[in-house]
């Protein structure tokens, strides 16, 4: 189904991509790589690229980093700073034995040591491996674990969470600890193998030699979620810059006078992408704001910042639409020139009322951890049909495909496919071949778990997920990661777990437990459940809704059916039950 209805509007600037036809004919990839200025395929480094190389040019004083504290202190950081501080974390790192290709962990709020970290990181050859501030120890161990992490950053904040785990973790030699004011720092006394990132630091020169690497050498890799198992290892590549490059120069359309403002944590792929690497390999400023969501919070920033270009959720952006007009007739937000959203469907009514409040047009883009970059998405000169996730990137095929790989006619239902090739797809998953080439299973196909389908102009209308990955406030959870951490729970001896629509958050996750003997159901034991799991795996990914149960649907093989659960809580029909346990 296409809506007929289209939007073209709003930029009041010339935008980056002029003519979505014309690059696709002309499209090569070679091209972006020679406008990065990269002359060869080796020696190469990412950190080089997005910071060393402005920090070299006239950008060295432009402003990299508009910071932006939870408690309204604000601090600003040139490329030629962060090309500084970077220098120094990369130098700490050789002097505490990390060499090319270990893995460091990052596990901070977002104060600007998290980035710093991430780019000093890159800058020796390691493997950076952001983690979600919200994340509780069992989230971290699993991921420290699997990774056999050498070294993780965080803070006097977070520190306690890694202690709780560390005796799982022979890997793990050195914790640096960076001082927050949250958690009062000064006095704290540190164990045997942490160190304190101030001093560490000041050990250091600014100056150093960045490790040279190869287009196909690993620089980070995040854990995202499926439907069986616990978070996969997702590894990319030095040469992801190219796609990082191009797509927010085409698609977040950043030009040099912007001010650019990315919502996402770094923790998820849309915050490491395109809320770092993305915007700073185009030279352009961005905002970080520490603190959580809050509208009138959000357009102050906006406001004291002067932000032009911004990058966000749906759900932030339903969260906004809900807040009313009030708290955005505050503020002053008339710089503001460009909105784009990514993560859960954008619903066309949201569009409708981003044009009403900000005079905007939002534009959908759709990826994912494993893609490294935008695929299908909107452009400023492009006509938006709200509730289309857009056309493909230039260079990129995608298609919908049935079973066999064979492409579907426009207005078939099918998988949502992507042709191989791209610079910023997913290189392994960490430890997991066998998953890796799950993705791959379909000939000449790399396949993405979403269902949608294509209408005859090449629009993208995205379906929903082929799997039982939930997404909720575009956090992407598997259920199985929730459902192990509530049977660690004194009272529960099963559990199933789906995700609920919900209009707020796109999903919410909802829990079916049993109990075990002498547990009875009750209001505090849900409550009580519910803090568990956020203190344990990690404040996204808690049950908002819990039911008790006499038993969770199985296979007789004993799988979860959670698409009969899902079925049942929603009133759908149960489908085939032929494999249903008796
Ligand atoms: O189901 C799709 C949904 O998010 C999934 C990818 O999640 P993750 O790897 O965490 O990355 C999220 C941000 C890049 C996809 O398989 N998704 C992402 N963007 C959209 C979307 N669903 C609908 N519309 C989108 N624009």
């Amino acid at each position: 189904m296409t809506m007929k209805k289209e939007i073209l509007k709003n930029n009041k600037t010339q935008p980056n991509l002029k003519d979505y036809a014309v690059a696709c004919k002309e499209f090569r990839w070679e091209d972006a790589e020679n406008e990065l200025g990269l002359s060869t395929k080796d020696g190469i480094n990412i950190a080089t690229s997005a910071i060393d190389t402005h920090a070299a040019s006239w950008r060295k004083n432009k402003v990299a980093l508009y910071w932006e504290g939870a408690d309204g202190g604000c601090k600003e950081y040139s490329f030629g700073d962060l090309q500084r501080e970077s220098n120094r974390v990369g130098n700490m790192l050789r002097s505490l034995g990390v060499r090319k290709g270990d893995r460091v962990f990052v596990f901070l709020p977002r104060i600007p040591e998290l980035f710093i970290s991430i780019i000093g990181i890159a800058k020796i050859g390691a493997v950076a491996g952001p983690m979600f501030s919200a994340f509780g120890p069992e989230a971290i161990r699993d991921r420290l674990k699997d990774s056999g992490a050498k070294v993780l950053i965080t803070d006097s904040s977070l520190r306690e969470r890694v202690h709780q785990v560390w005796d799982e973790l022979p890997d793990l030699k050195t914790v640096v600890v960076t001082r927050t004011v949250e958690g009062g720092g000064g006095g704290e006394k540190l164990w045997k193998r942490e160190v304190r990132y101030e001093e560490e630091i000041e050990k250091e020169s600014h100056h150093m030699t960045v490790e040279p690497m190869s287009l196909d050498d690993p620089f980070y890799m995040l854990y995202t979620s499926g439907t069986t198992g616990k978070p996969k290892g997702v590894v990319h590549v030095h040469h992801d810059m190219i796609s990082h490059y191009i797509t927010t120069k085409w698609v977040l359309d950043l030009q040099e006078e912007d001010v650019y403002w990315c919502s996402a944590d770094p923790g998820w792929v849309t915050g490491t992408v395109y809320g770092l690497w993305g915007p700073w390999l185009n030279g352009i400023s961005q905002v970080v704001f520490e603190g959580r969501y809050d509208a009138e919070r959000w357009y102050a920033v906006m406001e004291r910042h002067g932000v032009t270009v911004w990058y966000t959720a749906p759900t932030a952006l339903r969260m906004l639409m809900r807040a009313g007009d009030g708290p955005v007739k505050k503020c002053d937000i008339s710089a503001l020139r460009y909105i784009c959203s990514v993560g859960e469907p954008l619903n066309p009514e949201v569009i409708r009322w981003g044009m009403d409040v900000y005079g905007l047009c939002i534009h959908d883009t759709w990826w994912q951890t494993e893609t490294g970059a935008i695929m299908i998405t909107n452009y400023p000169s492009m006509p938006v049909r709200p509730g289309s996730m857009g056309r493909p990137f230039p260079g990129v095929k995608a298609a919908i495909i049935d079973a066999q790989g064979r492409e579907l006619p426009p207005g078939s239902s099918g998988i949502l496919a992507l042709k191989p090739g791209w610079p910023s797809i997913m290189r392994s998953i960490w430890k997991d071949k066998e998953r890796y080439d799950e993705y791959f299973k379909i000939p000449g196909w790399y396949t993405t778990g979403d269902t949608a389908h294509m209408d005859t102009d090449g629009y993208f209308w995205f379906i929903g997920r082929a799997d039982d990955v939930i997404m909720t406030a575009g956090h992407r959870v598997g259920p199985f990661e929730v459902e192990s951490a509530l049977v660690e729970h004194r009272a529960v001896v099963e559990a199933g777990v789906i995700g609920k629509p919900d209009p707020d958050r796109g999903q919410i996750i909802k829990a079916f437990l049993v109990l075990r003997e002498g547990f009875n159901p009750s209001d505090e034991l849900k409550e009580d459940i519910k803090e568990f799991i956020k203190h344990r795996l990690s404040g996204h990914a808690y049950p908002k809704e819990i039911d008790f149960c006499e038993s969770v649907p199985k296979t007789r093989s004993g799988k979860i059916m959670r698409r009969l659960l899902k079925a049942r809580e929603l009133g759908l029909p149960e489908g085939d039950l032929s494999t249903l346990e008796d």
